[in-house]
């Protein structure tokens, strides 16, 4: 995929690109293993959406990799679980996975950025799409000050579900996986980095990421 900033790629998609600061429509992430921040962790993540404290998270997110992981392919394992799949095996599972679809369809959740004072409220999974982040799940309960084992559960209830529904695969350098924002759960795996001269320089992944607004909004 050719990355254009004046709209043509994102007109035939039928969809605007998401900016940032002045005007930038692609983040670079090179992961660390001197950081936890969620983008450039080497730990291992968690199914989730991106921007789903947002009024509008993206459309898709659309990922290309230009530096593969040093250690692949056992490390930078990918996964996406599809919406529908997670929620057919939650409602024919057992009483843990009908209590988490209940979790994820019926009640109100709150979820929180580091960066941001306001917590999103709503429904995860509302007419067939979800947002959803265990660390913005966490975050916000922490903030609310409430221990929620409910939300300890459906977390690992989910993570298990979504591995059972996906299948793992690597990107190379020029790949680029385009996933729906709203009818999937992506999940980094644990990342290497091989140490060229301790412990400022080091090889490890890096991608490129391009989020694709609603076109409706
Ligand atoms: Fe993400």
């Amino acid at each position: 995929m050719i990355f254009c900033p004046d709209g043509a790629v994102s007109s035939a998609i039928g969809s605007a690109f998401a900016t940032y600061g002045t005007g930038r429509i692609v983040k670079r992430f090179r992961m660390s293993p001197w950081t936890n921040e969620l983008s450039h962790t080497i730990r291992a993540g968690d199914f989730h959406t991106d921007g789903n404290v947002s009024t509008f998270p993206p459309f898709y997110t659309t990922m290309q990799c230009e530096q593969e992981d040093p250690g692949a392919p056992e490390y930078a394992e990918q996964r996406v679980a599809y919406l529908p799949h997670v929620l057919e095996r939650l409602a024919s599972g057992n009483s843990e996975d009908i209590q988490t679809l209940k979790f994820l369809t019926e009640f109100d959740a709150a979820m929180a950025h580091e960066r941001s004072s306001s917590l999103w409220r709503g429904r995860l999974v509302q007419n067939g799409e979800i947002r959803y982040h265990p660390h913005s799940l966490r975050l916000a309960s922490k903030r609310l000050g409430e221990q929620s084992p409910t939300i300890e559960s459906a977390i690992a209830t989910i993570h298990r579900v979504a591995l059972e529904t996906s299948i793992p695969f690597h990107t190379r350098p020029g790949d680029t996986v385009m996933v729906s924002n709203r009818t999937a759960l992506a999940l980094p795996r644990r990342l290497s980095v091989r140490f060229t001269k301790f412990p400022t320089e080091f090889d490890s992944r890096s991608l490129f990421i391009l989020h694709l607004k609603d076109p409706s909004k």
